[in-house]
């Protein structure tokens, strides 16, 4: 078995992906989740997206994304990367055969020590018990979570009120890197260009009552951070009314800080479960905000 850096290649982010796949496929059986339906041809926009963060990552975080190789075969992946002092630990996966014989601490060491001197760290963690430990181990604290979903009753859609939401682009970076320096500490910076080219949208607020942003793809909404919770609530409003008729919503990782999304959720429809961890170090879960699970 070795461990080596994953290199900015079709074949590795390939192999990643593969390993990825097979391991969660095993969690959802184990944790008794339904199986996402299988992928369309060519794997659909969520298997596109994945391969491209697996190579940006492997550009702008080599030291931070490492593979397990054994007998030429990939076996597990470990991703990471380094924000202005936060560590983020954005996939961590091996193949189901091998788990639990120490693969994963050897993948997540080296990850980690990309981390060295953050003194902040932060990931969204899966249902499963061995993760769980792991992140334990290294010092993290599991904040438990809730997730929404189901289809959006627009008649919950309340009326937008007076803050203005504009779909936003490049040109509004620094703004976010603003709005994530205040609720995290640490801006998102390369990673903008990535969400941006790979969402259906990115919406912007920014009046004089204050700031904020979010991303939607589909009836998804990863990544919402605002300077205050009423702005998040009418981000959060407003992109689940753009959820096409007929998609499923999807907001999760929300620890109890999130209750303003929660009751946002709750007032169209949307059901609440629990699922998974955000496991923060050194750091309180920013709040108004929703985490990315692959870039916090
Ligand atoms: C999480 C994962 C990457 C860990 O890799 P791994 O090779 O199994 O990890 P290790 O063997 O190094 O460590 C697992 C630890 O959990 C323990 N463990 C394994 N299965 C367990 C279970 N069902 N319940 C409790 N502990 C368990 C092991 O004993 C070990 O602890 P120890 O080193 O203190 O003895 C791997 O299990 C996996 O791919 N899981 C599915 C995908 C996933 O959830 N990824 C994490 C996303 S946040």
């Amino acid at each position: 078995m070795i461990i080596r850096q994953v290199q900015d290649t079709a074949a590795d982010a390939e192999a990643v992906h593969e390993v990825s796949r097979a391991a969660f496929r095993a969690l959802a059986t184990s944790v008794g989740e339904p199986l996402h339906p299988p992928p369309p041809p060519g794997g659909g926009p969520h298997a596109v997206a994945r391969l491209a963060r697996t190579r940006h990552l492997a550009r702008t975080d080599p030291e931070g994304c490492w593979l397990a190789e054994d007998g030429g075969r990939v076996v597990g992946a470990a991703l990471s990367m380094r924000r202005e002092g936060v560590w983020i630990l954005a996939l961590f996966a091996v193949e189901p055969g091998l788990q639990g014989r120490g693969v994963g601490r050897l993948l997540l060491e080296r990850a980690a020590a990309h981390g060295r001197g953050c003194l902040r760290g932060m990931l969204c963690a899966s249902p499963s018990p061995a993760a769980a430990r792991r992140y334990r181990q290294a010092g993290f604290t599991l904040h438990p979570t809730m997730r929404l979903t189901g289809r959006v009753d627009r008649a919950g859609l309340l009326d937008p009120g007076d803050i203005p939401v504009h779909p936003g682009g490049a040109a509004q970076f620094h703004l976010l890197d603003s709005v994530d320096r205040r609720l995290r500490g640490a801006a998102h910076g390369p990673d903008h260009a990535f969400l941006l080219a790979h969402c259906d949208e990115l919406l912007i607020v920014d009046s004089l009552a204050g700031s904020g942003y979010c991303y939607r793809t589909g009836g998804e909404v990863k990544l919402l951070a605002a300077t205050s919770k009423r702005i998040a609530a009418r981000l959060l409003r407003e992109a689940l009314a753009r959820v096409p008729d007929g998609e499923e919503a999807l907001v999760e990782f929300l620890t109890a800080e999130q209750e303003w999304a929660v009751d946002v959720g709750l007032e169209v429809g949307l059901a609440l479960g629990t699922r998974g961890y955000l496991a923060v170090r050194g750091m309180r879960p920013p709040a108004p905000y929703v985490p990315h699970p692959g870039f916090l």
